[in-house]
């Protein structure tokens, strides 16, 4: 094994220096690789968690540069699902085997706290051993408690760039990296299982800010890490950005394995997006959660983030079988179990 890799293998960490020289140079991804499934092995064997995501609204209320679903994109075609809707998507997901509900959507002021309480309440009612994950955007510290003595489990909110010149580079000036963080944090402190994650190639980026990325993940210590290559949208002001690179994704998956062994890392629909073989890839390379799409069919196409985001075959919940068959033969298991993290098994 290079030295390099084997010093994050046993450290899990690097300098700034070393983390930029292993960035830079895609001689390390074989080894990295190896490492990262040595790693993933000891933790998590051979399984691959799998959660149903619920898109449950695609209206926001905010105008990031990159995303499809801004509010100042006049040609996306919105929806909302309301409660009944929501529990007849976990009814479908848990007959098909499903034991996390993701629900995810864009910072829709339709939901208040009260709407969203009587949901998580009636999800946890009805399905008591599944655990809710929520991934709705900001919000203060007193809809986070209250979402959170409801009923849910897990909550995601990336903060898509650690660097604050970058982040508002990409994002309106209403927003702040300062009160994103401050919300993770939050986050952490009522309890949640929290998770974190950032784009890779997203417009402007360069590898130090990754590397500032890395460093914030270090302070936070995220359950859970999601990341994707950026993927342009037509209708957004990033359309002529070329997309981020799916190797340089895949690199950060193993170092992010390497850095945090325990965490629980999604190999991502952008991942699928940009490559047939990308979600494969991302599990080979020490990913070990996938998030099929559970929403009602007649609304997956509107939630689009970036273009041609995929949400048939086996990126579909319903074709369950099809994934399952996908992931052994990529030498996985599809695991059945609610897929907390496992933070002290070692
Ligand atoms: N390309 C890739 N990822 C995107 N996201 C939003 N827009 C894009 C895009 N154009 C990601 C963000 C967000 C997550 C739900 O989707 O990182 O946190």
């Amino acid at each position: 094994m290079n030295d390099l890799v084997k010093k994050l293998f046993e450290n899990k960490t690097l300098s700034n220096e070393e983390f930029l020289t292993i960035l830079a140079d895609n001689k390390y991804d074989e080894d990295l690789k190896k490492a990262a499934n040595i790693r993933r092995e000891e933790y998590y064997g051979k399984d691959v968690y799998i959660r149903g995501l619920i898109e449950f609204s695609n209206y926001c209320k905010n105008n990031c540069f990159y995303c499809g679903i801004r509010a100042g994109n006049n040609k996306a075609s919105r929806y909302r699902l309301n409660t009944d809707d929501i529990l007849n998507c976990c009814r479908e997901g848990y007959k098909l085997g499903f034991r996390t509900f993701v629900l995810q959507g864009g910072e829709d002021p339709y939901f208040t706290d009260d709407i969203f309480i009587e949901i998580i309440a009636k999800i946890r009612s009805k399905f008591p051993d599944c655990a809710i994950t929520l991934s709705l955007g900001e919000r203060n510290y007193k809809s986070f408690k209250n979402f959170f003595d409801a009923g849910t489990n897990r909550y995601l909110l990336r903060h898509e760039t650690a660097n604050e010149y970058h982040f508002n580079k990409i994002h309106p000036n209403n927003l702040s990296l300062e009160n994103r963080k401050k919300c993770i944090f939050q986050l952490k402190e009522i309890g949640y299982q929290v998770g974190s994650g950032f784009m890779v190639g997203s417009p402007f980026q360069k590898l130090e800010y990754l590397v500032e990325d890395l460093r914030f993940l270090e302070t936070l210590q995220p359950d859970m890490i999601g990341i994707g290559p950026f993927l342009s949208h037509k209708d957004t002001p990033f359309k002529n950005f070329e997309n981020g690179s799916m190797g340089l994704t895949i690199k950060l998956i193993s170092i992010l394995r390497l850095m945090f062994p325990y965490s629980l890392i999604p190999s991502t629909t952008a991942l699928g997006t940009i490559h047939p073989e990308g979600r494969e890839l991302g599990l080979k390379a020490g990913a070990n959660v996938v998030m099929p799409n559970l929403s009602p069919s007649n609304v997956r196409n509107k939630y689009e983030l970036y273009d041609n985001k995929i949400y048939s075959g086996s990126e579909a919940a319903e074709s369950i079988e099809l994934l399952t068959r996908l992931i052994k033969k990529s030498g996985f298991n599809i695991s059945v179990n609610r897929g907390d993290v496992k933070r002290t098994t070692i």
